[in-house]
């Protein structure tokens, strides 16, 4: 276990664009105290008024331990909340850092338009974060994405825009509709969040920081998947910064992604086999978020949607945490990396979002004898499968 001071200065730095440039020189214990109220509760920098508004509750996010699986393994693993951001999940990092680039460089002003392609937490992050800053948000999305998605969107306020499925490389791809109808707009962007490093800035400047803060600098490991791998590139940049390399860093990765392969052989293969119940993760190339990044990684962990599914339901049970099959697939890659590295190791992962939007799915044995899932979950845990 980590010193209860470093803990302390868990939540302490406050997630504005200009303090998160020095995050890293933010915090020392010794101001902490400087923090206490008359009732010795510590109120840390992001439990005060967050003054820009939404934007400025973005991040600082706990970081939990998980006790069941930290004895189990005699390592200390541990989960950062993204649950907690108020969009929901790890994307609203991602969609304040693209909104205020497009800023920065003079492509929106006030009243402006911003377009994007997605399905999922990166669209509810930008409909939240264009609102607060009074923009309009036009989504694109394929047309085989489910009702619930797209009236999600546009109650948060966004113009959705199902299209035609069809592959990247037709030029009806939701894509490239998305950044057609920017181009024919005056102030307006594409925030384009695979390949706009915008994206892994955020994590560079927030989430890597408040990680290396949180645990005062002694952890020994992280892991966590891709999808545009704005989360797995910035944070592994920051922590091999801060720690001179020795963090080791993994990427997870589901089944019917290329980035297993491609990293375990050293950019020799790119093998894609199956498809997975995860949603937002695994990818069919090298993102440019990941570029500059790749290199830097120690390796790739494959997780099977049965080792997932289970961890959606130990989670539950046994920490009381209600997380995405995204996030129960890092926990189990952050279980496995501590057993490979052995006892007395701190692993932290990436709590991406809840599972509220999946509950209709993971929960639902219907769904999950169609998905050959049910034999993966614990008898003991079937008291949670409580949708038919
Ligand atoms: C639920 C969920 N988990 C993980 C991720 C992956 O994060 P990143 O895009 O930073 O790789 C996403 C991205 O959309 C997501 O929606």
């Amino acid at each position: 276990m980590f010193a209860r001071n470093a803990l302390r200065v868990a939540s302490k730095p406050a997630f504005t664009p200009r303090a998160l440039r020095s995050a890293s020189t933010l915090t020392t214990s010794s101001s902490v105290s400087d923090n206490m109220n008359p009732h010795g509760v510590e109120i840390s920098k992001a439990q005060r008024v967050a003054q820009d508004g939404f934007v400025s509750a973005i991040g600082n996010t706990p970081l939990i331990r998980l006790k069941t699986l930290s004895q189990q393994t005699g390592c200390e693993i541990l989960g950062k909340a993204e649950f907690q951001n108020p969009g929901g999940s790890v994307k609203d990092r991602a969609a304040l850092y693209v909104v205020e680039d497009a800023e920065k460089r003079g492509l929106l002003q006030p009243g402006g338009t911003v377009v994007e392609g997605t399905a999922g937490n990166t669209g509810i992050g930008l409909a939240h974060v264009c609102r607060s800053k009074g923009y309009q948000l036009v989504i694109y999305m394929p047309n085989t994405q489910s009702q619930g998605k797209i009236d999600l969107l546009r109650l948060l306020g966004a113009d959705v825009r199902p299209v035609p499925a069809v592959a990247f490389d037709n030029p009806e791809n939701y894509n490239h509709q998305a950044r057609r109808h920017a181009e024919s707009l005056t102030n307006a962007v594409w925030t384009n969040q695979f390949d706009n490093v915008a994206n892994r800035q955020a994590h560079i400047e927030t989430t890597g920081p408040e990680i290396w803060h949180q645990t005062g600098g002694q952890l020994d490991a992280f892991t966590c998947a891709s999808g545009t791998a704005g989360t797995i590139a910035g944070v592994t940049r920051y922590l091999k910064d801060a720690s001179d390399g020795r963090v080791q860093c993994w990427l997870a990765d589901p089944p019917g992604s290329v980035l297993y392969s491609y990293i375990s052989s050293g950019g020799q293969l790119t093998e894609r086999k199956g498809g997975s119940i995860t949603e937002g993760i695994g990818q069919g190339r090298v993102t440019d978020n990941l570029k500059p990044d790749i290199d830097l990684l120690d390796g790739a962990l494959h997780v099977p949607d049965a080792e997932s599914i289970e961890m959606v339901y130990r989670c539950l049970d046994e920490e009381g945490l209600y997380l995405g099959a995204s996030s129960a697939l890092n926990v189990a890659a952050a279980r496995n990396l501590a057993v490979k590295l052995g006892p007395g190791k701190t692993v932290v992962t990436i709590l991406c979002d809840g599972a509220y939007r999946y509950a209709d799915r993971l929960f639902s044995r219907k769904w999950l004898v169609e998905k050959g899932l049910l034999g993966a979950i614990p008898e003991r845990l079937h008291k949670y499968i409580v949708l038919e």
